[in-house]
């Protein structure tokens, strides 16, 4: 029973029984066969740990040597494989091709003997693995006997792997107990089974995809790829539910870019895809190139990972006196972009992580994600690596840096006086959610600020064509342009123009939330904290932030004179008490949406009487996710928060109330 529920879990992917309802049925057939020992079979779900520690794996040496496979990262290395096989084929019309995920973990072999598990080995070289029976034997997603009709042996090839989620608790419990962690879940599932004791791979969440068959006798094979591995399934071998079959390049490249923009939804890693030919007879003609089959390809993801020289690390002040540090980089190519600047977003961090200037780190970028150090190289430090701590002055105006105790913030003290301070609110005042000024881009604000032209944003409606003339890469029509953009820009709306004052602890989300609670300015800049914290999602750390903002008489000034230049905004409609059909609901909008802005998305939500909030958590609702959503998609996706896509939402929206 306990098999049956292994298959339907791990192979059919539609479980009956809930995890906790699978331990008591195996504790109880532990406690039956306890009591009767002569009904203990071989293949019991209590025998996948057995065995016992042993001082080196054995080797095995493969009957049908292990394959790798040849790397792609380009479109047209794929249209050239495509054509190399044509050429070989000899045939004209499309192909046919298996497209499968590359899964990012470790190859190995299963034999089953007369449908029974008998013996599992590692890649190795391909010629030579090792032998990980003992370990391998403990994967659930591994069945003890095949089903239906096995043959004589069979050889079932696959990838052993570590979901995600598992791998993330599994290294938020060994940091919480101070054991090692892992750099990333193939580590992981390699470390877990080449594991000495089997008892300790068989606490680790191993999971197993199967895609390829070595040595076989006494069946017939599929004479196809897509046919074996519905053979596999049929046999009760896990296979991915991602595998397709497709048609030409164009099948296989529609299949990559769509797994590639769902990949990070997915639960567990994958660095690529692999397309292989269908047909088993044409593969056959098409033979191999040493160690790599000439009818597959892996076209692969650009690395997340790669490794990078520190050059040195500099303090970036923000818009509000933050002192940010950043590693300065020798340029490296990684995610499929060049970094050279990674944030260690404040001092604790660096020095957690130990970074120093002439370090080798390890960088990672994952899709849309910002680059961030991993972790330092430490073999690689050199003898002499220069510490970095946090300066006592500004680097910028020179003024006094101030730690809060408990905050990790480190601040530099001079406010407006500073010009980092100044530079970074007129660009946060200019930027595209906020008052959205196109044209007024940092070279440009950096000259208006070192110039005096520019103290306060409300100075930005001051400024006349001739002056912006002046200003170095600025010609009289770029002049004309950006003087237009700051005229537009006086029309806004309460919500983008709260966000462009740049309070602390205001993003988007919360703007939108005052600007819909209080309705309109004066009403906000009257209230107290405690009126402030009525406001949905706003507790009293934003709300002193908020009211100690507009108490100060030089902010209400330079609110003042911007609505003296004309800034203005149309009265904001608070939502109408029957609509609330969201009330109680919090959403996360995250990604781009073809129909609508984010902040389109959001009002629309708020109007229905939903929360919206800026990140997500256990409580979020609902995860609305558009195009290339990043790391709030994959956080939704890893604590289980419902995610809808655009399609989703509009329907939502349509139908009043999820
Ligand atoms: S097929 C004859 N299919 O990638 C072809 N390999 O770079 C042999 N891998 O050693 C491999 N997912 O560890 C194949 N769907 C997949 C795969 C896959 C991951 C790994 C495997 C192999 C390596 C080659």
């Amino acid at each position: 029973m306990l098999a049956q529920h292994d298959y339907r879990y791990y192979v059919l992917d539609d479980p009956q029984v809930t995890d906790g309802e699978y331990d008591r049925l195996l504790i109880e057939l532990r406690q039956l066969e306890s009591a009767h020992p002569q009904l203990v079979t071989p293949d019991s779900p209590t025998q996948r740990v057995s065995g016992t520690p042993s001082a080196a794996f054995g080797e095995v040496v493969h009957q049908v040597p292990m394959l790798s496979l040849d790397n792609a990262f380009a479109d047209e290395d794929i249209v050239a494989f495509d054509r190399r096989l044509h050429e070989r084929i000899g045939t004209e019309g499309e192909l046919d091709y298996v497209a499968e995920p590359k899964l990012d973990g470790l190859a190995v072999t299963v034999i089953y003997r007369e449908g029974q598990f008998s013996q599992a080995a590692t890649r190795g070289d391909g010629v030579t693995g090792e032998d990980v029976t003992a370990n391998v034997r403990t994967i659930r997603a591994v069945p003890h006997t095949l089903r239906g009709k096995a043959p004589a042996l069979l050889e079932a090839r696959g990838e052993v792997f570590m979901p995600t989620a598992g791998f993330e608790r599994m290294n938020a419990r060994a940091a919480e107990r101070g054991e090692k962690v892992f750099v990333n879940p193939r580590n992981a599932a390699a470390g877990s089974l080449r594991q000495l004791d089997p008892r300790v791979s068989a606490a680790r969440p191993l999971n197993v995809f199967f895609y390829a068959v070595g040595a076989a006798s006494g069946a017939d094979l599929p004479p196809g790829q897509w046919q074996l591995l519905q053979w596999l399934r049929e046999l009760g071998l896990p296979v991915s539910p991602e595998v397709r079959a497709v048609r030409g390049v164009c099948g296989c490249l529609a299949y990559y870019h769509d797994i590639g923009a769902r990949r990070r939804a997915l639960p567990y890693q994958i660095d690529g895809v692999v397309y292989k030919l269908d047909a088993r007879a044409a593969q056959e003609r098409v033979g191999f190139v040493s160690r790599a089959p000439r009818w597959a390809i892996a076209h692969k993801f650009p690395a997340e990972e790669a490794s990078a020289l520190v050059n040195g690390i500099e303090f970036n002040v923000g818009r509000t006196g933050v002192l940010t540090p950043i590693a300065r980089l020798a340029p490296v190519f990684v995610g499929g972009v060049t970094v050279s600047n990674v944030t260690l977003h404040n001092i604790d961090e660096l020095h957690r992580k130990d970074v120093r200037i002439g370090d080798t780190v390890i960088v990672r970028r994952a899709g849309d994600v910002i680059p961030e150090i991993v972790s330092v190289v430490r073999d690689k430090r050199p003898q002499f690596s220069t510490e970095v701590v946090l300066p006592a002055r500004c680097p910028v105006c020179g003024s006094v840096v101030l730690r809060v105790e408990g905050e990790a913030a480190a601040r530099c003290t001079g406010g407006f006086t500073c010009r980092a301070q100044r530079q970074e609110s007129l660009r946060h005042f200019a930027s595209r959610r906020a008052l959205d000024i196109e044209g007024l881009g940092d070279k440009i604000i950096e000259q208006l600020v070192e110039q005096g032209l520019v103290k306060s944003p409300a100075d930005l409606y001051a400024l006349n064509a001739a002056q912006l003339a002046e200003l170095e890469r600025m010609g009289e029509k770029s002049a004309a342009n950006l003087i237009a953009a700051i005229e537009k820009s006086k029309q806004t709306t309460l919500a983008r123009f709260l966000y462009a004052l740049g309070i602390r602890e205001v993003g988007e989300a919360t703007a939108l939330n005052l600007a819909r609670h209080f309705g309109g300015l004066d009403a906000l800049m009257r209230a107290d904290e405690h009126a402030i914290q009525q406001v949905v999602d706003i507790g009293p750390v934003v709300a002193a932030q908020v009211a100690a903002f507009f108490a100060s008489d030089e902010h209400r000034n330079v609110i003042r004179a911007l609505q003296d230049k004309g800034v203005k905004w149309p009265d904001v409609e608070r939502p109408r008490a029957e609509a609330r059909d969201l009330a109680g609901r919090t959403f996360v909008v995250t990604g781009t949406l073809a129909s609508m802005s984010r902040e389109e998305a959001q009002e629309a939500l708020v109007a229905r009487g939903a929360k919206v909030a800026g990140s997500v958590s256990r409580k979020t609702s609902f995860v609305v996710a558009g195009s290339e959503a990043g790391s709030k998609l994959a956080k939704a996706v890893e604590l289980g928060v419902p995610v809808l896509d655009e399609q989703q939402f509009l329907k939502l929206l349509e139908a009043g109330g999820p």
